[in-house]
């Protein structure tokens, strides 16, 4: 399954002429460089959930407000959003001057428009659609959505009439100690009339704790003409949540991820311990996977039917297919195939590739590499901008040397290769199919098909020379008991000629 809609029942998606996210806001409270709406949970930004969350109602037009730190947001944008257009609110002067100054961005627009908070990360499509769906089905000009919650602190309460009806949304610094103690709380998720609420923006006035144009103060006077207005619970209380600070960003991350690891888990999925394993929402899962303790997925990783994942595994932008298995690792754009094994300790870099049955063992780094079927890199090893075919191994502690100090060079390793270990491939250069490579070699003309290359200085022992140069030691003595056990001549044989450091 593919999780852009975590706990959406996806209803037919009643549908607006336009949505405007409030965006300009500097958020204080976060204490960051960092516009507000850019900090992320789950794989989005906070923009990003309420836009993805909006985006099935298939709006025409999506009107960002954007100010504070708005080249940041506005960037961000052009990435996750190209069609959306931005508009400036030069002073954020309110939320209510923020969705006057969008609207006067779209002077043509009528019919409905969904205005919200650009920091609600857990709104669904499924909510927004309901709140749709019953301000048509009211003949509603405005519409808020609400929720009951346990602790409405810092929130702004629905105010009802003796039959139910909403009469005002207040803040909380302008509410009486009686409207304090309602806990049904404005969500910063509305639905109006274009034509309606441009006329109501138009009057607001600043007569409140904060000398703000109030966006919620659009509905009294509207109820007080007559107009139709309505209030919808939102079944979930938490999909309203905001996320003023870091601390309630830390929550709703945390929420958000109970959502995406419940969805799993009801698809099949074995998620072992679903506290420590952090799954981003645009991820996606299949059946019968195994995501083991301290998992992260991240961005675009997809895990095929079968395979394990974890413990400690850490995958962004990942694809693993059936079957594969990655032990605490480290990947990022890697395509781990079928039945393929990672790790423990594989760190796991773009471009890597790895075929049918292919092995990254232990304390292997990789990059740019396609590792043919069934061949392994089992230990130490680093490995970057090369092609090796099927069946090859590579011996531990190979390095593929691809880097002259200047540019990166490829190594090509053929089928049914053997590197010994501790060999340096040069770049660069080519192992034919079915050649061999003699441990410790340094490799840096190509070897033919079936050659086995031996590139390092022959062994010369020189006998005798512990008792001679380090007599007194341990090892002398060790040498010495050894020769005699041996017969060897004192001095003992050599076999080559000595050089006056050896003598
Ligand atoms: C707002 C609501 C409150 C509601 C809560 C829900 C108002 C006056 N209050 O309070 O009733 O319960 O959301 O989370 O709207 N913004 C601008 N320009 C501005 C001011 C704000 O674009 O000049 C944007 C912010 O970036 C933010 C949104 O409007 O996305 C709401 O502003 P914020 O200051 O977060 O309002 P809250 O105090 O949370
Ligand atoms: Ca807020």
């Amino acid at each position: 399954m593919t999780l852009q809609e975590p706990s959406a029942a996806t209803p037919p998606s009643p549908s607006v002429a336009a949505v405007v996210v409030l965006a300009a806001g500097q958020g204080t409270r976060m204490r960051s460089a960092t516009p507000k709406v850019l900090h992320t949970l789950g794989g989005r930004s906070l923009l990003g959930h309420v836009l993805a969350a909006a985006e099935p109602l298939g709006a025409g037009t999506t009107v960002v407000v954007v100010g504070s730190g708005r080249d940041q947001v506005e960037a961000h944008l052009g990435q996750i959003a190209p069609s959306a257009l931005p508009v400036v609110q030069e002073e954020q002067l309110g939320s209510g001057h923020a969705a006057a100054v969008a609207l006067a961005a779209v002077p043509d627009l009528e019919g409905a428009v969904l205005v919200l908070n650009g920091d609600s990360p857990l709104l669904t499509s499924a909510t927004l659609g309901t709140l749709v769906a019953a301000h048509d089905a009211a003949g509603s000009v405005f519409t808020v959505l609400t929720a009951e919650v346990d602790d409405p602190t810092g929130l702004g309460r629905i105010v009802r009439d003796e039959r139910g009806a909403p009469r005002a949304i207040v803040e909380e610094r302008d509410a009486t100690a009686e409207q304090r103690a309602i806990r049904e709380v404005n969500a910063g998720v509305y639905v109006a009339n274009a034509g309606t609420l441009r006329r109501v923006l138009a009057g607001l006035g600043t007569g409140n704790a904060q000398g703000e144009q109030y966006l919620t103060d659009a509905l009294a006077p509207l109820v007080e003409g007559g107009a139709p207005t309505a209030a919808v619970r939102a079944g979930d209380p938490d999909d309203v949540l905001g996320c003023n600070d870091r601390v309630e960003l830390a929550e709703r991350r945390r929420t958000l991820n109970d959502r995406v690891l419940t969805d799993l888990m009801r698809s099949g999925v074995t998620v072992v311990d679903p506290l420590t394993t952090w799954v981003d929402v645009t991820c996606s899962v299949a059946p019968d996977a195994v995501l083991e303790p301290g998992t992260q997925l991240r961005g675009t990783t997809s895990v095929g039917t079968g395979a394990v994942v974890g413990p400690d595994s850490t995958l962004v932008d990942c694809q693993v297919a059936e079957g594969a298995s990655v032990v605490r690792s480290h990947c990022l754009g890697a395509v781990i195939g079928p039945e393929a094994a990672v790790g423990p300790f594989g760190y796991l870099r773009p471009g890597t590739r790895l075929d049918r049955d292919a092995k990254v063992g232990a304390f292997v780094e990789t990059k740019n590499v396609e590792v043919g079927e069934g061949s392994k890199v089992p230990h130490l090893s680093y490995v970057g901008d090369a092609t090796i075919g099927r069946g090859s191994n590579i011996g531990a502690a190979t390095v593929f040397v691809n880097y002259d100090g200047v540019a990166k060079h490829r190594t090509t390793v053929g089928d049914h290769v053997r590197v010994g270990s501790d060999t340096m491939l040069v770049a660069p250069v080519t192992v034919g199919d079915g050649a061999y490579t003699a441990a410790g070699s340094v490799i840096t003309s190509d070897v033919p098909p079936g050659a086995m290359a031996v590139a390092r200085a022959p062994q010369r022992n020189v006998a005798g020379w512990v008792r001679r140069r380090r007599s007194g030691t341990a090892a002398a003595d060790a040498a010495e008991a050894a020769e005699k056990r041996a017969e060897v001549p004192p001095g003992g044989r050599s076999d080559a000629a000595l050089t006056d450091t050896e003598q």
